[in-house]
């Protein structure tokens, strides 16, 4: 986009409910220059915004080969997000982006991919996955942990059969706990417990965390004991943004912008950072 503070009208094609408070959007710009000139990187970020409410970075979760159309999985947590949610097909959203630096997907050619998710940390690791099945020959053995609090707290769970299609794909699911009456075949338990059973190795593989930040914590720890180096684990942050290009010092963590300089970034980079982040 020419300007990158000037956002772009979007309609809504498309909303699918995910869980009780999480919902997926389908947008596509109005303006067809936009839209052709659109294309994102996964685990980059939109700023997205509801005219007279405000704006917030979301991820951009759809298939990164799809040039109709973009989603965005949002929860609603406050002013904007629930703003978001009350919104039908055929409204309007602005958005402005695509910003950020990606997940390493250049460095992950040629080798193994594990990535480990927990709750709405699914959604930047979604088009990932979209990527590595439009590009299966590219990536050696991919291996997907995912934990969330209830099952009915589990993102993109209609898809998962079409996952499981991909060759050389593991997935493998957890959860905190499982509420009466519904029905669970996989492990309970943080999704650290994954480790028991995983068949990723440090060797040759990139892995990619996003979580909440506690759940992050726990899973650098447990890698790192199993041998996995500070600078193949790619983690993604979240911070409250405003400008989202690197301008206004907002996501500023000691030297480092989240918006410019993340939202991805290695556990070598955040470790030594201020405020103990992960
Ligand atoms: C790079 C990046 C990517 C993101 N991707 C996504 C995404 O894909 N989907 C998504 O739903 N969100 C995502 N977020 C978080 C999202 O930006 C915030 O939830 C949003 O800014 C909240 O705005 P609001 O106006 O609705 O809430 P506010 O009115 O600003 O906040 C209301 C209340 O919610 C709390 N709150 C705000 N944000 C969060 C949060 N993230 N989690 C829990 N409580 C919160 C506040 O502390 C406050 O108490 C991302 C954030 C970043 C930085
Ligand atoms: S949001 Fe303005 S510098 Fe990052």
């Amino acid at each position: 986009m020419a300007n990158p503070y000037v956002p772009h009208p979007a309609v809504i094609k498309e909303i699918k409910t995910e869980t009780r408070d999480t919902k997926t959007f389908r947008l596509e710009f109005l303006d067809e220059n936009v839209k052709k000139a659109y294309q994102f990187k996964p685990g980059q970020f939109n700023m997205v915004g509801v005219f007279g409410v405000g704006e917030a970075p979301f991820s951009i979760t759809s298939n990164p080969d799809e040039k109709e159309y973009f989603e965005h999985t949002i929860r609603a947590v406050g002013n904007v997000t629930n703003t978001i949610h009350k919104l039908k097909e055929g409204d309007i959203l602005w958005v402005r982006g695509p910003y950020g630096r990606p997940w390493p997907i250049e460095e992950a050619k040629g080798k193994n991919i594990l990535i480990v998710a927990g709750g709405l940390g699914l959604a930047p690791l979604r088009p990932v996955i979209y990527y590595i099945a439009n590009h299966r020959d590219e990536f050696g053995h991919v291996e997907v942990l995912y934990g969330a609090r209830t099952p009915l707290d589990m993102l993109y769970r209609s898809e998962m059969d079409e996952w499981r299609k991909i060759k050389d794909f593991t997935l493998r699911l957890t959860v905190d706990m499982v509420p009466e009456g519904v029905e669970w075949e996989h492990r309970v338990g943080v999704v650290t417990v994954l480790f028991e059973e995983m068949d990723s190795r440090p060797e040759n593989t990139v892995v990619m965390v996003c979580g909440p930040e506690i759940m992050m914590h726990f899973v650098v720890k447990g890698l790192v004991e199993r041998g996995f180096a500070k600078n193949q684990i790619y983690l993604s942050m979240e911070r409250r943004m405003h400008c989202g290009i690197g301008k206004c010092g907002h996501c500023q963590i000691g030297s480092k912008f989240v918006c410019r300089d993340g939202p991805v970034f290695t556990f070598e980079e955040v470790e030594p950072l201020p405020d103990k982040i992960v």
